[in-house]
């Protein structure tokens, strides 16, 4: 019975469909071989009766039973001869049977009520006598002397109609047998296609928050479900994804702020042990406020990305001239950039586009800063414009340096993450926290365009493109 449990109510289905299905086909097919066995039968004894009847009809008008009645009855046998269950009875219009054969008493057909009908429309009919049936025919032959003679023929149908119901009763077990074949047969069918997919629910069912990281092996299941499970794995490995980056995340913002809120401690700590000139407690203030200044950056950065996950960031939506903006902010980062002697080149022209001069002005300015960051001295990086087509434009900004491997490319846009591991998390580094490349998405997310990072040898290119109307 455990399988029956396991087995539900839709599995029930399928086998009661086929199983009707199979009774519903196979009593059609009984039905049809009867009826034709029944109509051939039919067919036969019309056809056996009628050539008998003519037979007779013939053989009177040529000998009459009372002139040449030795040639008569002579030919008569021959005619019946071979005809078994074929029953005759000749009479003439004076009621006397000139010829019987032995078997049923055929003269009560003269009396019964439809029996002329037999002769004028020449048909057949169905007689049942001493629980035996019989199917008739008959006809009247009218001589030159006046007189007629009437000949009925009968055709026992017992044999026939015990054939039928045997068919009958055979084809009527043949159903029973192939609608309980067919129910087991797919009930059983359905129980081996089910074992697999139950033993896959039971791995499903055992996975949970911490086991996220358990895949389903593909060699357990049979080749149709491999799809299946790997659909699912990759969905897993998906959510696995999606938790561990909460998880960092949370991490990550902890350490985030324990580092300049350790930093501002120990400082404090020391500056109290000792007193200090009011100069020394200026520099030590100064110090602090750089602190301050960062975590309090940190936090407006990382309410803007809380508002942008919120669908709370609603572009305040102008013309903008990209190239001149670029230009502007090219000026803006130029002494950074002539520390290590890096030279900025604008290149091409886009129409002028929709969009929040703030926000993406913040991408971009993100991006140089990075791109100023890792660029080798003395080089130079090259901003491109284009036009995709009328409603698009491109923006690439490529800066020469050491190449990002592949494997880090999809997870730049995240949040707190840095290439260099040894950075990351350290500390001690207080160049950027990795939040950065996180916001300039969230901003072209906004703008309902796409950025994507390429990285080779020769650079590393943000490629960002943005409708021109939102
Ligand atoms: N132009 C670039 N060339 C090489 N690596 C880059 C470039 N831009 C970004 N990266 C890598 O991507 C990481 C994430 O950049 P992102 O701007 O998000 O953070 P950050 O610059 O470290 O900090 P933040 O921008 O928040 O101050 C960087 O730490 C760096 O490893
Ligand atoms: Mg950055």
């Amino acid at each position: 019975m455990y399988w029956m449990k396991k087995t539900n109510i839709i599995s029930f289905r399928i086998p009661l469909i086929v199983c009707l299905l199979t009774c519903g086909l196979l009593y059609c097919f009984s039905y049809l071989i009867e009826h034709t066995f029944e109509k051939i039968s039919i067919q036969q004894n019309v056809t056996e009766l009628n050539s008998v009847i003519t037979s007779i009809e013939r053989e009177l008008t040529y000998y009459s039973p009372d002139e040449n009645r030795d040639e008569f009855f002579q030919n008569l046998l021959l005619i019946l001869t071979g005809h078994h269950h074929l029953f005759v009875y000749i009479i003439d219009d004076s009621g006397k049977i000139v010829y019987r054969t032995r078997g049923p008493n055929l003269s009560i057909a003269l009396s019964q009520e439809h029996f002329d009908r037999l002769i004028t429309e020449n048909s057949t009919a169905i007689w049942n006598i001493d629980k035996s049936s019989y199917r008739i025919g008959a006809s009247r032959v009218l001589l030159d002397e006046g007189r007629q003679y009437t000949t009925i023929v009968a055709v026992a149908r017992d044999l026939q109609l015990e054939f039928i119901k045997r068919l009958r009763n055979g084809l009527g077990l043949l159903i029973v047998i192939a609608c309980v074949l067919a129910l087991i047969g797919s009930l059983i069918s359905i129980y081996f296609t089910q074992k697999p997919i139950n033993r896959l629910i039971k791995k499903i069912e055992g996975i949970n928050m911490k086991s996220l990281n358990y895949r389903i092996s593909t060699k357990s299941v049979p080749v149709k479900y491999v799809s299946l499970v790997k659909a699912f794995n990759n969905m897993l490995h998906r959510m696995e994804d999606v938790f561990d980056r909460q998880r960092n995340f949370t991490a990550d913002i902890a350490h985030e702020m324990r580092t300049p809120i350790t930093n501002l401690t120990t400082q404090t700590q020391i500056v109290l042990n000792n007193a200090r000139s009011t100069d020394e407690y200026r520099e030590i203030l100064y110090s602090n406020l750089e602190e301050y200044e960062k975590m309090s950056q940190m936090i407006s950065d990382m309410l803007f990305l809380a508002q942008a996950d919120n669908h709370q960031l609603v572009p305040n939506l102008i013309d903008i001239d990209l190239h001149s903006m670029i230009s502007l902010m090219c000026e803006y980062f130029e002494p950074l950039a002539d520390e290590k002697n890096i030279t900025f080149e604008i290149e091409g022209s886009c129409s002028h586009i929709e969009g929040d001069k703030m926000m993406l002005g913040r991408a971009i300015s993100n991006i140089l800063s990075n791109a100023i960051r890792y660029t080798p001295a003395n080089q130079t990086i090259k901003i491109s414009l284009s036009q995709v087509n009328q409603k698009r434009i491109q923006i690439i900004i490529a800066n020469p340096g050491k190449k990002i491997e592949s494997r880090h490319l999809p997870h730049l846009f995240d949040r707190f993450y840095r290439v260099d591991e040894s950075r990351h998390r350290s500390g001690k580094d207080s160049s950027g926290t990795g939040i950065g490349l996180a916001i300039v998405k969230s901003i072209i997310d906004t703008h309902r365009g796409h950025i994507h990072v390429e990285s080779d040898d020769l650079s590393t290119r943000f490629i960002i493109k943005l409708p021109t109307v939102i």
